[in-house]
């Protein structure tokens, strides 16, 4: 890759630890079909790290997601959270744990109430961090920060509905909300795929932003490589429900030991090759 990376990767294998698993499993059975969503994948996230999972479609992303959020059962496998067996076995627990992890999805559209006008959105952050009994002149104060944090302002926004605003807004209204919530992990699965490019870089240095002013731990889901370097610490490669590589950004992209991480990397543009302006004579017009 031709791209220069700016970023220093930091050493995380001596952090704290805030999610891991072990042997994590998704099996879908329907009739006789049986797919294996995810198989037995074991993983460490450290508080403050910024994680990507790679992999293609249907590689099991999504599904792994849906298991650390707690949104769907894991078939196989056990899940730490905090350096304990996570519990969520009661709505009260899954509450509290959803207090410390928040996500972030492809398509914003889905994510809101449309009925909810954004102040409400935002507000409802604040209420859900205790907020609730705080001056309402101290809320303001809050949403403001929250907006102007992803250069929205929030005096344009008090009014309108989700809907009303742009994919690249809605996107950064997501970010706002997690900046409210501070959960102590964010999931952000392929944020975004349904922005233009401007957004996208926009939207990666916000949560670049996010993580180093609040300590927060990110896991970002994507099926871009490129993108997975330019953004991570750390590096998980998934390839049909399994990691075949991980480790950290740099070393797995500059030395990949899996012939398909090498084979993800070899599909990255190489725009600096396709246009080499080197050997355009810009006097020839
Ligand atoms: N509810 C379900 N029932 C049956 N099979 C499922 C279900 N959800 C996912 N799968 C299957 O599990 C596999 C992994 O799907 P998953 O959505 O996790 O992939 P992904 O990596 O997120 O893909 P994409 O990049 O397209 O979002 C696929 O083969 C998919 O068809
Ligand atoms: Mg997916």
């Amino acid at each position: 890759m031709s791209e220069a990376k700016t970023r220093i990767n930091k050493d995380f294998t001596n952090a704290p630890m805030c999610l891991s698993g072990r042997g994590v499993t998704r099996v879908f059975t329907a009739g006789r079909t049986r797919t294996v969503a995810v198989d037995h994948v074991d993983f460490d996230f450290h508080v403050g790290e910024f994680v990507s999972i790679v992999g293609e479609s249907g590689s099991g992303k999504t599904t792994l997601s849906k298991m650390l959020l707690g949104l769907l059962e894991a078939t196989e496998g056990e899940i730490q959270f905090m350096g304990k067996p996570r519990d969520i076995s009661t709505g009260a627990k899954k509450r509290e744990y959803w207090k410390g992890i928040q996500a972030i999805f492809q398509d914003p559209f889905s994510s809101y109430n449309v009925f909810h006008k954004i102040d409400s959105v935002l507000l409802d952050c604040i209420n859900m961090r205790g907020g609730k009994n705080l001056p309402k002149e101290k809320k303001i104060e809050m949403m403001t920060e929250a907006c102007s944090f992803v250069n929205l302002k929030f005096a344009e926004l008090t009014n309108k509905y989700p809907f009303e605003l742009s994919g690249g807004q809605m996107q950064r209204l997501m970010i706002a909300r997690i900046f409210l919530l501070k959960p102590k992990i964010l999931l952000a699965d392929e944020p975004t795929s349904m922005v233009d490019a401007c957004s996208r870089a926009t939207i990666l240095d916000m949560l670049l932003d996010l993580r180093d002013e609040t300590g927060m731990t990110i896991i970002f889901i994507t099926h871009d490589i490129g993108l997975a370097y330019y953004i991570s610490d750390t590096v998980y490669i998934m390839e049909h429900g399994k990691f075949v590589e991980y480790g950290k950004a740099d070393e797995v992209i500059i030395n990949p030991q899996a012939a398909y991480t090498k084979r993800l990397i070899s599909d990255v543009p190489k725009i600096h090759e396709a246009w080499d302006l080197s050997t355009v004579d810009l006097k020839a017009n």
